[in-house]
This record gives C-alpha cells, structure tokens and sequence, in this order.
C-alpha cells in the first residue's frame, strides 16, 4: 500500500495559490519575451508535466510542446550524475527554432546541463530555461536560468509534478517530505 500523503507531508512549502500566481507572471513575462516569434517548448518527463500545462494556459502567444525523458546514469532517483541518457527523444527538430526547456526542479544541475549540451548540437535559434523550482544551493554545473518560478531550501519536496519514488505527482502544492520518510536509496 502507498502512504496517504498526509503520512509524509512536513509542512507546505508553496501553497495552491501562491504557485498558481507566480506561474500566471512567468507566463506573461514569457509571452512578452516572445511576442512575434516562434516558440516551442521542450518539456522533460515527468516532473514538469503539471507545470508545462499550466503555464501553457497563461501564454497570450502560439506555442508548440514536445516532450523528452532522460535518465541518469548510476544514480537513485533522489539524486543525479553528471551523465545522462535520452529514453525518449523529441519527435519534432529543433534547428533554427526558439526553445524553451520547462523543468520541475533544478537541483545540482546535471541533468539540466548535459540536456542543453544535446540540445546545442542541433543547432536551436535560441535555447532557455524555465524551471518553476531552483534549489540553488545544491547547484554543481553551472545552468543559466532565464525564468524561475521559485528558489527552495535544500529540502526533498513533493507534489505538483514531483514525485517521491513516483507517487503523489498530483498534488496541487508544493510539500515537504518528513525527514524521517525521505531515505536515500543509495
Ligand atoms: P538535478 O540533475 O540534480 O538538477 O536533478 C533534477 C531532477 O532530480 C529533477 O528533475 C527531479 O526529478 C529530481 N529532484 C531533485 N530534487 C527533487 C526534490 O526535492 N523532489 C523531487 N524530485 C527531485
Ligand atoms: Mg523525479
């Protein structure tokens, strides 16, 4: 049996409205930054879904999505290496067009890092970063970010789009997860 979420929740850290109220400004400043030109936004599966959609919903201008996932080499889920692998591609090229990699969290930064160096070699017209959750202090490669939602503790947070060992994706805030609950696996 999975716990209720109520079992592991420490505290929340971003509640429903303030979430929901920062994405409605990315969302304009997006817009703004776009205005006339061609967008496509780059979703990583599968933390960011929640706030790929929601942003989406708060853009004033004509955007295509697609999606990749990646995984990362000899690491558990609750922590990254430098190395990734693509387990699904984009379905659609991204030369000469204006990307937007939307992310769930940006923790150390590898697995960010070494997307947009993959990116790179296939020559985009602009390439960006929105991440909605930035635990700068735990940063090791160096990832600019263009749009940032939110900067966070070094604290193992949960819900909306981000799971603990795949679960509770749904939630509609950002929670802390009980220390006591939150045990590498490595
Ligand atoms: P990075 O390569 O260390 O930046 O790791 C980014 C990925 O690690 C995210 O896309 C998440 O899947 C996962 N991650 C990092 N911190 C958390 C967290 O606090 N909760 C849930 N997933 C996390
Ligand atoms: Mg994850």
């Amino acid at each position: 049996m999975v716990e209720s979420y109520q079992e592991l929740l420490d505290e929340i850290l971003i509640d429903e409205e303030t979430l929901q109220a920062r994405i409605k400004e990315l969302g304009q400043e997006v817009s703004a930054d776009y205005e006339g030109k061609e967008l496509l936004m780059i979703c990583i599966l599968r933390g960011g879904v929640l706030f790929l959609t929601d942003l989406m919903r708060e853009l004033t201008i004509p955007h295509a999505i697609d999606f990749m996932a990646v995984s990362s080499y000899g690491a558990g889920a609750r922590t990254s290496s430098g190395e990734v692998r693509i387990t699904l591609d984009l379905t659609t090229s991204i030369t000469g067009r204006n990307v937007l990699l939307v992310e769930d969290i940006i923790d150390s930064g590898n697995t960010i890092a070494s997307v947009l160096e993959l990116l790179r070699t296939r020559h985009p017209k602009s390439l960006r970063v929105c991440t909605l959750l930035d635990k700068a202090v735990r940063r090791e490669a160096d990832v600019p970010i263009d749009y940032r939602g939110f900067k966070i503790p070094d604290k193992f947070v949960f819900g909306y789009g981000l799971d603990l060992d795949e679960y509770y994706r749904n939630l509609p805030f950002i929670g802390v997860v009980k220390p006591e609950k939150y045990l590498d696996p490595s």
